[in-house]
Parts: structure tokens; C-alpha cells; sequence
């Protein structure tokens, strides 16, 4: 797919709960091949943006695109048939299943024979299984976490738990990557892998939208940055203008957060 084409687009994306308007009718561009951030205080709107794009939310307002195509009225499930997918804020991983099996449910979209034709003794069924597992694997080692696939995910500390949302969002090659602070609960060493790791994935085909607290993180890997501030666009732009943006740090750099 051309990468020039292949952009979420919104235009006029308004939501409101009970007569609160949570975003105020909001125009975007996040490209293919680029990392862009999304940053704001508590609050703001970022998570309700990303259950937009996603599906999970229906605003009253407002149309959303991939690609030059319609996401709009299309659930979740399809929106990720379309590689649209996202790592959640609040880590929800199934606690029954290992790691790596976690980590498969990523790959749904991308397998036929489904779970149960999986479980089956069906030569495909255990060829889709065996591939599953393998890339699910490989999604674990890009994140540094090869060893952990056989464990139950209340076996691993909180940090490693966030990863393995991540492996279960790249593992089946998105084209929309939305990731809602993927640093949250990772120690230095682990956000400095996280930095490269979210680098590596980056690719010219990708959209990669990043939510993320941790300024360093979203300043040295982001292309461009909004800054959403009460359910509005404050600014859009390279880090560099971000960071001088008079209106960014009164609203947001020199907020308590910091
Ligand atoms: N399902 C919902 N019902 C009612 N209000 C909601 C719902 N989801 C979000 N909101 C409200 O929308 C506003 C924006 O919340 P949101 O979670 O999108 O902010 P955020 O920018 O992600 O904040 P944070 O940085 O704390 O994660 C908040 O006032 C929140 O209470
Ligand atoms: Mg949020």
C-alpha cells in the first residue's frame, strides 16, 4: 500500500457523555511512517480519542479513515481486521491463559482455522497453531521477553506485563498501532528498551500513535506530537515547536504532572 495513502484521517470527531462533551470536534492526520505522540494532562480525552478510532466508542460526531476507507459505525473487531489495534492503558491480559497464548489472541485476524479447528487434530489446525505460536514467540523475543512465553501472566512483574500487551499488538503486523502508555510501570531500563524496540517497529507502511506521560520517551521517538488539552487540539508539531509552545507549558509541561 502506498504510505502516502495509507493515513488515519478524523474530521470533526466529537464525543460526549451525558451532555459532557469529552472531544470538541477534533481534526487529525496521524501518517504512515511516522511516530506521533498524543499528550495532554489527566483527562484530556486521549484514551476516549483512541476508543474512537478503535470502535469501542461511537462519537456523536465526526468521521474517521484509513487509508482513504470509512472506519465509521464498524465494530472493534473489524476495525483490527483492518489492522487497526491497540494496547490498553490498564493492562488486560486473559489471567487463564500462558503468555505466549496471550500473545496468539494477537494473531486472530491473521488465522482462518480459528481456535477450535486449532484445538483439533486437523493437519491445518496444527499448522495455523504451530505458526501462531512461533510468531507469538518472535513478538515476545523483539520485546526481550523469550523465556516467559510458558508462564501464567500473574507469574510476572507488573512492567513485563505491559510487553507482553505490546507483543500482543505487533504480532500480527498492524497498520494502526495505537499505544496508550506503553512506559507506564516499566523501570528506566525497561522504557530505554521500550524506546528502541518502538523504533524498530516503526516501519514506512505503520501508524504508530503513542499516549505517553514519560516526556523523554515521547519527545526522542515521536515525529510529531498533539497536544490535546480538555478534549481540544492545543497544538500539533515536531517536538522542538512542542517543547516552546508558550500555550504547552503553561497547559501542560509546567502542570503538576511534571
Ligand atoms: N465511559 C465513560 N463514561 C463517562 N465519562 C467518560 C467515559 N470515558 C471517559 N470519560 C471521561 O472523559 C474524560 C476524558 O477521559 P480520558 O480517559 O479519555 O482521559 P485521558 O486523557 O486518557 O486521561 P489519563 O491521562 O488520565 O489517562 C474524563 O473526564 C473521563 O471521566
Ligand atoms: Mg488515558
Amino acid at each position: 500500500m502506498n504510505a502516502q495513502t495509507s493515513n488515519l484521517q478524523g474530521q470533526g470527531i466529537s464525543l460526549s457523555f451525558g451532555g459532557i462533551q469529552v472531544l470538541k470536534g477534533l481534526d487529525l492526520e496521524f501518517r504512515a511512517g511516522e511516530i506521533t505522540g498524543l499528550i495532554g494532562p489527566n483527562g484530556a480525552g486521549k484514551t476516549s480519542l483512541f476508543n474512537c478510532l478503535t470502535g469501542a466508542y461511537r462519537p456523536q460526531k465526526g468521521s474517521i479513515t484509513y487509508a482513504g476507507a470509512p472506519l465509521d459505525g464498524l465494530p472493534p473487531a473489524a476495525r483490527a481486521k483492518r489492522g487497526v489495534v491497540r494496547s490498553f492503558q490498564t493492562v488486560a491480559l486473559c489471567p487463564d491463559l500462558t503468555v505466549v497464548e496471550n500473545v496468539m489472541i494477537g494473531l486472530s485476524r491473521n488465522y482462518h482455522a480459528g481456535w477450535l479447528n486449532a484445538f483439533l487434530p486437523l493437519p491445518k489446525g496444527r499448522r495455523e497453531l504451530a505458526e501462531m505460536r512461533s510468531a507469538a514467540e518472535g513478538a515476545l523475543a523483539e520485546l526481550g521477553l523469550a523465556n516467559v512465553g510458558d508462564l501464567f501472566p500473574e507469574q510476572l512483574p507488573p512492567g513485563m506485563l505491559r510487553l507482553v500487551e505490546i507483543a500482543r499488538a505487533i504480532v500480527g503486523k498492524p497498520s494502526v498501532l495505537l499505544l496508550d502508555e506503553p512506559a507506564a510501570g516499566l523501570n528506566n531500563s525497561e522504557t530505554r528498551d521500550l524506546t528502541r524496540t518502538l523504533r524498530e517497529i516503526a516501519s514506512p507502511d505503520l501508524v504508530m500513535v503513542v499516549v505517553e506521560h514519560d516526556m523523554d520517551l515521547v519527545m526522542s521517538i515521536c515525529d510529531r506530537i498533539y497536544v490535546l488539552n480538555f478534549g481540544e487540539f492545543v497544538t500539533c508539531g515536531r517536538p522542538d515547536e512542542v517543547r516552546q509552545d508558550p500555550d504547552v507549558i503553561r497547559i501542560y509541561l509546567g502542570s503538576e504532572d511534571d
